[in-house]
């Protein structure tokens, strides 16, 4: 099995069963163009998130990691009119190009855009009574991954989906021995959410466009 069958398979699978979408295409290429690293979601993954969304019935949703918006775009829509996507981002330029993103695509009124690390965010969020909310997407810097799933916590109610991206890392995850930080990141992540009583918690393996990775599909009690 090489990476290229998954890729043509992840595209087959989009051909079928995605409508086109010219607009998330032109999201991804203003994303290029503005140098943005290609990290993003891949279109089946978003719209798995997309269904997760609608799933809970989502109206407030927490997305950990921005970058140009693709993710969020995909969450934005699977919200009704008066729900909302609180989504941080740290980096200035990501921002900038997500804010255009949500411009382009017609979401930016169900957007609340924080520029900021996440780990200062996110007790505002909480002074704020921004929560609960219905689903978190964790997909930021992932040595932090532990603190966000603390937080995701805090800011969650009991049948809150929180689901975080690449728990698999090409395999790396069983690397008991890694100093790589990310690693020993998702690791904790995983100790933290084996032991947490307020969690029902597993992790899909997934090959696609974006390689070999996963998400953590915890469900908080
Ligand atoms: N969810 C996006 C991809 C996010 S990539 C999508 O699928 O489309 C990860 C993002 O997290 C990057 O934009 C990076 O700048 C941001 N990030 C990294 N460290 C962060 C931090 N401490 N706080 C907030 N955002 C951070
Ligand atoms: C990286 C981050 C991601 O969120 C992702 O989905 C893929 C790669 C990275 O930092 O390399
Ligand atoms: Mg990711």
């Amino acid at each position: 099995m090489s990476a290229r069958l998954w890729e043509e398979v992840d595209a087959y699978i989009v051909e079928r069963l995605l409508p086109a979408d010219p607009v998330l295409e032109e999201v991804l290429a203003a994303s290029a163009a503005e140098g943005l690293p290609a990290i993003s979601v891949s279109a089946a993954q978003g719209q798995m998130l997309a269904i997760f969304a609608r799933m809970v019935g989502a109206r407030r949703i927490l997305e950990i990691g921005t970058l140009g918006g693709y993710s969020t775009i995909f969450l934005a829509r699977a919200l009704p009119e008066d729900g909302v996507v609180v989504t941080l981002e740290a980096d200035p330029h990501h921002a900038e190009v997500a804010r255009a993103n949500f411009a382009r695509a017609g979401i930016a009124g169900k957007v609340d855009l924080r520029v900021a690390r996440a780990i200062e965010t996110l007790p505002q969020l909480e002074a704020e009574g921004a929560g609960p909310f219905d689903l978190v997407f964790i997909d930021a810097d992932k040595p932090s991954n532990p603190d966000y799933l603390h937080w995701a916590l805090r800011l969650s109610r009991p049948g809150t989906l929180i689901v975080c991206d690449n728990v698999v890392r090409d395999g790396r995850v069983i690397d008991a021995q890694s100093t790589d930080a990310s690693v020993v990141g998702v690791r904790r992540t995983y100790d933290f959410a084996g032991v947490e009583p307020r969690l029902t918690a597993t992790a899909v393996q997934t090959v696609g466009a974006k390689g070999y990775d996963g998400f953590a599909l915890l469900l908080v009690e």
